[in-house]
């Protein structure tokens, strides 16, 4: 039997993946903390900081590989690190489902994709707000999500960039071209005034920190979020 979550091949109209970003969970109970939005989180996103890469610094593999048993749901790691080629193997040995890596920190990011990719684990690449999509169209065959940032990344509750639905739309007609089903996920600044519009533009995965876990019931908040899509 396949110990990983099944990866999702279709969404519906009304469907949408929210993935709630620890990093505006409570380090002090890490595993209260996701045990509260599990029951209706798809993915459980994990922000890994450098220092380097982005002037904050988060956690690592040791945090990954003890939250692992606490949840069902898949990890969704999102490196925000120089040289991730470094430190994919040790991600993936800790339990990672999905690593996403960002082209910008890559020098060989056809290579590291292929790395993620032989632990049978899901690869992504992320771009920055000022990244064009053509820094993907090379790597669209090895690749099984696209994250574009909507903010710079290193910190929760930043505002959301207002050019990020117009990138949506172009990487969705982008897929619909190259006849590609890779999801497309972004991160930063989404809550319940803009969720309903990036998915009419093709969003398929959000990412949410402040949104769900600044709410007095993170649960209840994914609730309301998947509501307004739907
Ligand atoms: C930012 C991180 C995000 C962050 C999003 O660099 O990648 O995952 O937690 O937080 P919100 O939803 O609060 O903007
Ligand atoms: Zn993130």
């Amino acid at each position: 039997m396949d110990p990983r979550p099944a990866w999702p091949t279709s969404l519906g109209p009304g469907e949408i993946l929210i993935c709630p970003s620890i990093l505006s969970a409570d380090f002090a109970c890490l595993g209260d903390d996701i045990a509260r939005v599990e029951p209706e989180a798809d993915w459980i996103h994990v922000d890994v900081m450098d220092g380097r890469y982005v002037p904050n610094i988060s956690i690592g593999m040791p945090v990954v590989r003890a939250i692992r048993p606490r949840t069902r749901r898949p990890l969704d790691v999102h490196l925000m690190i120089v040289e991730p080629e470094r430190y994919v193997d040790a991600f993936a040995a800790a339990g990672a489902d999905l690593l996403t890596v960002h082209a910008e920190a890559c020098l060989h990011l056809h290579r590291t994709l292929q790395q993620i990719r032989a632990h049978g684990i899901r690869a992504g690449v992320s771009l920055n707000p000022a990244t064009p999509l053509s820094a993907v169209e090379e790597v669209l065959d090895d690749l099984d999500l696209v994250l574009l940032m909507s903010v710079n990344p290193g910190f929760g509750g930043q505002r959301f960039i207002p050019s990020i639905p117009g990138k949506i739309r172009r990487l969705r007609e982008m897929r619909e071209a190259r006849d590609r089903s890779f999801l497309i996920q972004a991160d930063g600044g989404i809550g319940l005034s803009n969720l309903a519009m990036l998915k009419s533009c093709g969003l398929d995965a959000a990412v949410m920190g402040q949104s769900i876990f600044a709410a007095p019931d993170p649960a209840q908040a994914i609730r309301d979020l998947r509501a307004c899509v739907g």
